[in-house]
């Protein structure tokens, strides 16, 4: 097993699981929810994460995922 384990957003101190829950029930994608938590909006290393969580449904990632800001 991977020692990286990615589970939540550290600025914002979220679990995935706890974001992936509302953006289901909400039916968010990720610019709505990155602006209703914050998450992704600080340091920004969450969002790839954030981005495949919502595409995939997985809330922990043992791999370093990596997109340019912006
Ligand atoms: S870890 Fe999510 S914005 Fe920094």
């Amino acid at each position: 097993m991977s020692p990286v384990a990615v589970s939540m957003c550290v600025c914002r101190g979220v679990p995935f699981s706890d974001l992936l829950l509302r953006a289901r029930a909400a039916g968010w994608g990720l610019e709505t929810l990155m602006r209703e938590t914050g998450c992704g909006t600080g340091c920004g290393l969450c969002r790839p994460y954030l981005r495949r969580m919502l595409a995939s449904g997985e809330t922990t990632f043992h791999e370093l995922l990596w997109e340019p800001p912006g």
